[in-house]
């Protein structure tokens, strides 16, 4: 029989890409190496010739993009003896933080918005065991409040503006080249407080580098496309929001942390920000349900519902080969999902034969 190495995490894979020594324990959930799945349908049915991939981040083992971040940020901590983690989150971040907190062994604490995080996200960091620090601001002032106590607490912030978060993710850009044999066309992405976009940009400009330890394995770079919600779109309106408003709560940010690294991704890509409204974000994640059999939040769906527009304006050409982002599971945020579907009424009838044999023929 083969005998095949066991995949356990991104860091070994990348091992000779990221800042890890020989000896460094690795604090991992084998996150990483998710699907990039090829739309079938949806280019159909909008009439176009391209080919659209979407990386399913969605299936990391928390559910969202976070866990390449915070395997890199949680290994380093505890490198470096921390005893506690601390970040400000929509969510994510924070289930993300917990789990690998347990993982290490250590503590975490997370500041979120009272209210504003999804109730799947919420209920998997209150399992993980993590200390929720519930405010009544929203993710901005989270973040300014984690800043000012990491000075006074002996913790360390997870969140993307650690290094070692942005080292983690630009594996998914790795993943993709290796894959698709090179870089795509144009790459899609909810843009949120902006770590992600970094983060990729940082993966594709490595792999499309010689360095002092590596040939470079592409000669191509992908045109970055970075999507906003228009209620939260600082990138698009060119400067820091006041109140960020959006049903897509993971990306509810008005001052991203990454702004000049984001502006630094646009520029150099040649690519653009761009801003969708929240009905146009709910048909994307709903058009992914319904023709493509996949599930991602309402956030993650904002960059095929950019991608949409920009097809439909041919700023985004026919022939080109594109890969969304897909940065969340759509079981995460089932409120939402429920009353997306508020007409599809279920049936509830008599446990017998008849009944169901009735209910089949009736919908036929
Ligand atoms: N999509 C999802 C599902 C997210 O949770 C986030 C960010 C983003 C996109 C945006 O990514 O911030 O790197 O630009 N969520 C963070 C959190 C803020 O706390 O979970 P970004």
């Amino acid at each position: 029989m083969a005998t095949q190495t066991r995949y356990t995490g991104l860091i070994e894979r990348y091992r000779d890409r990221l800042p890890v020594a020989a000896n460094t324990r690795l604090i991992s959930l084998c996150e990483g190496r998710t699907p990039l799945i090829q739309l079938q349908n949806i280019p159909r049915l909008i009439g176009k010739d391209v080919d659209i991939y979407v990386k399913f981040e969605g299936l990391n083992p928390t559910g969202s993009f976070k866990d390449r971040g915070m395997t890199m940020a949680v290994t380093k901590a505890v490198e470096a003896g921390s005893q506690a983690i601390i970040c400000a989150s929509t969510g994510n971040t924070s289930a993300s933080a917990a789990a690998y907190a347990v993982r290490a062994g250590i503590k975490a604490f997370v500041l979120i918005p009272d209210g504003k995080i999804a109730l799947g996200k919420l209920a998997q960091t209150l399992m993980y065991g993590a200390q929720i620090i519930q405010i009544n601001g929203n993710f901005d002032a989270g973040m300014q409040l984690v800043k000012q106590v990491a000075d006074h607490a002996p913790v360390t912030i997870v969140n993307s503006i650690n290094p070692f978060r942005i080292d983690g993710q630009k594996t998914a850009a790795f993943e993709i080249v290796d894959e698709l044999g090179d870089a795509p066309d144009y790459h899609c992405l909810p843009v949120g407080n902006a770590g992600n976009i970094t983060a990729y940009w940082k993966g594709y400009t490595e792999y499309a580098t010689d360095s002092a330890t590596h040939k470079a394995v592409t000669q191509k770079l992908p045109i970055m496309c970075g999507y906003q919600a228009s209620g939260a779109a600082p990138f698009v309106q060119g400067k820091m929001i006041e109140n960020p408003e959006t049903v897509a709560t993971a990306i509810r940010i008005g001052s991203p942390q990454s702004w000049d690294f984001a502006w630094n991704a646009q520029k150099e890509s040649k690519g653009w920000f761009d801003a969708c409204t929240d009905t146009e974000i709910l048909h994307a994640q709903k058009m992914l349900s319904q023709y493509e059999g996949i599930f991602c939040e309402p956030a993650s769906a904002t960059s095929l519902a950019g991608l949409l527009k920009d097809l439909a304006s041919g700023k985004i050409p026919e022939g080109s080969r594109i890969v969304c982002t897909l940065t969340g599971n759509g079981i995460k945020d089932a409120d939402i999902a429920i009353a997306q579907c508020k007409d599809s009424h279920p049936v509830t009838i008599d446990a017998s034969l008849d009944a169901v044999k009735k209910a089949i023929l009736d919908s036929l």
